[in-house]
C-alpha cells in the first residue's frame, strides 16, 4: 500500500516535469548555448499563438514554468509557450555585452530570437500572434529583444526590467550599477539610440509594449522606470509625458500611464523587486 503510493506520488512527479519538453535542435550554433524548453498543451488549435516566458536571475525554464500563472493560462487559452534557459553561471541572461545588444550578434538575445523563430515554425503558429514577457533580468532581455527583433513580436510585457542599453558593460556577465542604482543622466534621445542601433533601419511595426516597475525597487532603482519611458515614447514619437493615467488600476496603489496607443507602463506605489505577476491582465494586454 505504502509502496504503491510512493510510485504513485513518483509517477506523478514524472509526469509533471515530462510536460516541459527541451528542444535541442532550434536553429544554427551560435555562441550562446542557451536551452531552449516548450509547453505544448492538449488540443492546440491551427495556427496557434505563441508565448516566450524569460525567466530572472537564478531561474531555470522549470523554476518559471512552476512559479508563473503561463502554464495554467496555455491550457485554457490553449497556446505554446517558449521556456529559454539562460546558459550563464547564476542564471543570468547577458544583456550587457555589444554582442547580445545588436541583432544576430551571436550572443542570448540572438539564441531566442532562433527559438521563437524555430517554434513558429514547428507548430505553424500565427506570427502575429507571438508575446514575449519577462522578468527581472529576463525584462531586460525583453527590452532588447523587442530592440533588435521587433519584426518577431506583437506585444511585448516587462516587469521591473530596464532600458534596452541600461546594462550595456560590454561584457557576458555584467552587472552595471550604474544602470541598477538610477544614476545614469541621459537624454531621451541617448536612450532611443540604443533601439536604433539594435537594428539599424528598421522602418517597421514595432511591438506593442507594456513595462511594470515597482516604486520601491531597491535591485533596479525605480529611475530606469524613467528611463525606459524615456526611450520607447522616443520612438514611438510619443509625448514624454501620460496622455492619459489611470490610478488605482489595475488594483490599488498601481497607476497605468497610457503614453499612446503602443506604449503603457504601470507604476506600482510601495512595491519592491519582482512586481508580482499580474497573468490575467497580461492576457487582455496581448489579447489572448
Ligand atoms: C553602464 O551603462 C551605462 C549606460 O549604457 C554606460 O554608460 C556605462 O559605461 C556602464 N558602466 C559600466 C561599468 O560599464
Ligand atoms: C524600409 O526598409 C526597407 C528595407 O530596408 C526598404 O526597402 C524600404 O524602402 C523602407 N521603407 C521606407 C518607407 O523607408
Ligand atoms: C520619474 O519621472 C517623474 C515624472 O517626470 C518624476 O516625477 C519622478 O521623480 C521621476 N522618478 C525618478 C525616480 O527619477
Ligand atoms: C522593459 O522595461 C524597461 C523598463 O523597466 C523598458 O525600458 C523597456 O522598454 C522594457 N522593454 C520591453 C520590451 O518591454
Amino acid at each position: 500500500m505504502k509502496l504503491s503510493l510512493l510510485s504513485a506520488a513518483l509517477l506523478g512527479a514524472a509526469g509533471a516535469t515530462a510536460q516541459l519538453k527541451q528542444i535541442t535542435d532550434y536553429g544554427p550554433a551560435i555562441k550562446s548555448a542557451a536551452r531552449m524548453f516548450v509547453y505544448e498543451p492538449a488540443g492546440l488549435p491551427e495556427r496557434p499563438a505563441v508565448l516566450v516566458g524569460v525567466h530572472y536571475c537564478t531561474g531555470t525554464a522549470q523554476k518559471y514554468y512552476n512559479g508563473s500563472p503561463y502554464k495554467g493560462l496555455a491550457d485554457q487559452k490553449k497556446f505554446v509557450v517558449v521556456y529559454p534557459e539562460s546558459p550563464n553561471e547564476g542564471g543570468c541572461w547577458d544583456v550587457s555585452s555589444r554582442a547580445t545588444l545588436k541583432r544576430d550578434g551571436g550572443s542570448d538575445s540572438n539564441a531566442i530570437a532562433n527559438m521563437v523563430r524555430h517554434a513558429v515554425d514547428k507548430y505553424q503558429a500565427d506570427p502575429k500572434r507571438v508575446f514575449l514577457i519577462g522578468e527581472s533580468s529576463g525584462g531586460m532581455m525583453a527590452s532588447i529583444l523587442a530592440a533588435a527583433y521587433p519584426e518577431l513580436f506583437n506585444a511585448v510585457i516587462n516587469y521591473s526590467g530596464v532600458a534596452a542599453g541600461c546594462f550595456f558593460t560590454d561584457s557576458v556577465a555584467g552587472w552595471n550599477g550604474t544602470c541598477s542604482g538610477g544614476r545614469i543622466d541621459q537624454s531621451a534621445a541617448w536612450w532611443a539610440q540604443w533601439v536604433y542601433d539594435a537594428y539599424p533601419g528598421f522602418n517597421g511595426t514595432r511591438p506593442r509594449m507594456q513595462i511594470w516597475h515597482g516604486s520601491v525597487d531597491a535591485t533596479i532603482a525605480p529611475a530606469n522606470y524613467n528611463y525606459s519611458v524615456a526611450q520607447w515614447t522616443t520612438v514611438y514619437g510619443y509625448p514624454s509625458t501620460p496622455i492619459l493615467e489611470k490610478a488605482d488600476t489595475p488594483e490599488r496603489g498601481y497607476t497605468t500611464q497610457v503614453f499612446g496607443d503602443r506604449f503603457t507602463g504601470v507604476y506600482a506605489q510601495g512595491v519592491g523587486h519582482g512586481v508580482p505577476v499580474h497573468g490575467s491582465e497580461d492576457m487582455v494586454f496581448f489579447g489572448l
